[in-house]
Formats: C-alpha cells, sequence, structure tokens
C-alpha cells in the first residue's frame, strides 16, 4: 500500500506547519508533505489515503490567486482533478482558520474540498466534533460536525496539539474499521 498522502495550501505557513507535525506523528507511514501549488496529478493519485489541508481566506472561496496567493493554491488545483474518480479513495480533512475574529465565517474553506471529493466519489472520514469552539458559524459543519479537523492557532493554539493526536488517533481507528 502507498503512503499517506498529505497535501496543502498556505499563504503564511500555517497550514504548512500543521502538515509536518502531522506528519511527524504518523511516522513512516506518511509521505513528506507537499504544498498543491507543486504537486504532480499523478504523485496526488498515487495514494489511496489522502489528507489535504487548507486555511481559509475570503468569503466562500478556497485559498488562491483570488486571494492573493500568487504562486497559487487549492483555487488553481482542484480543476485540475475535475474529471478524476475518487471512487476507492479516502480522504481527511483539516482546516485553519480564526474563529474569534472571523466567528460567522470560521474555517469555511473545509467545505469546498469535502463538497468537490464527495461529489467525485471519494469517502471523507475524520468529521470533527465542535465542542469546544466558540464561533457563531461555519460553512464547514455538516449535520453538527465539522467536516474534517479545524484548528485555530489564534485564538485556541494551545489545543492543537491535543486536536491532532485524537484526531489521528480517530481517524486510524476508522481506516481500521474499513472506511
Ligand atoms: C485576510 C485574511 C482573511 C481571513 N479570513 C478568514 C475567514 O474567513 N475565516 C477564518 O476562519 N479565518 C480567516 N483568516 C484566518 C486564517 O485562515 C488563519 O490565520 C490561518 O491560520 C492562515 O493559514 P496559513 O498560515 O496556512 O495561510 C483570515 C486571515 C486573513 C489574513
Amino acid at each position: 500500500m502507498h503512503k499517506i498522502g498529505i497535501y496543502f495550501g498556505t499563504d503564511a505557513g500555517t497550514t504548512r506547519l500543521i502538515a509536518k507535525k502531522l506528519a511527524r506523528k504518523l511516522g513512516d507511514i506518511a509521505d513528506k508533505p507537499a504544498n498543491v501549488n507543486r504537486t504532480e496529478i499523478e504523485h496526488f493519485l498515487s495514494h489511496d489515503f489522502l489528507i489535504l489541508g487548507t486555511p481559509t481566506y475570503g468569503i466562500n472561496q478556497l485559498p488562491g490567486k483570488s486571494t492573493n496567493i500568487e504562486a497559487g493554491s487549492w483555487e488553481e488545483f482542484l480543476p485540475e482533478l475535475d474529471i478524476i474518480d475518487f471512487s476507492g479513495k479516502t480522504i481527511a480533512l483539516y482546516g485553519l482558520g480564526d474563529q474569534e475574529k472571523y466567528s460567522e465565517r470560521y474555517a469555511d474553506s473545509m467545505i469546498f474540498l469535502y463538497r468537490f471529493f464527495t461529489e467525485r466519489g471519494a469517502t471523507i472520514i475524520g468529521q470533527w466534533n465542535t465542542d469546544g469552539y466558540t464561533f457563531k458559524h461555519s460553512q464547514a459543519v455538516v449535520d453538527g460536525r465539522f467536516v474534517g479537523l479545524a484548528l485555530d492557532q489564534q485564538s485556541q493554539g494551545l489545543l492543537t496539539e491535543d486536536r491532532m493526536d485524537q484526531w489521528l488517533a480517530q481517524i486510524k481507528a476508522e481506516l481500521a474499521a474499513g472506511a
């Protein structure tokens, strides 16, 4: 089986930092994390299990040139995957945001990854409880849970390490159960 693929978009580097921490915690079973603005489609598709991370910038969009990331990001990468069938792939999402400053749209961008890959047949695991967060609204909450791990380095940075550990334990259990 191929190693777990970890891919991220970022502007200020926080989502990259989290990708690196997740990879370190996973050890040998994960590949080196890669920015989607430097990712070959074949490499992305070589993984059966993917962890995908995104920050939220702007309203109703994924990070990319429209959100002033000149090198590109998810906004430019996803269209390259448009006609791919992701049936048989398992994906876990994580999202960075600031729930104090952007309380009405905390970590919204995760929903666009969720919809894109769900519509193309992927199985999404790693849905995450909203307990302990203080935001008012997030599009990334579906049926009462975040569609992936929501992190907040601005106002709840001290909780990140524990959240990552618990989430990794959760997705390993979901994978073992045959997700
Ligand atoms: C201009 C700007 C807009 C932002 N908009 C949102 C937002 O709508 N929702 C949210 O949760 N966080 C928002 N954030 C916070 C970022 O998502 C957060 O700082 C994240 O950690 C950045 O990730 P990065 O360092 O990987 O780029 C915004 C930050 C900036 C600077």
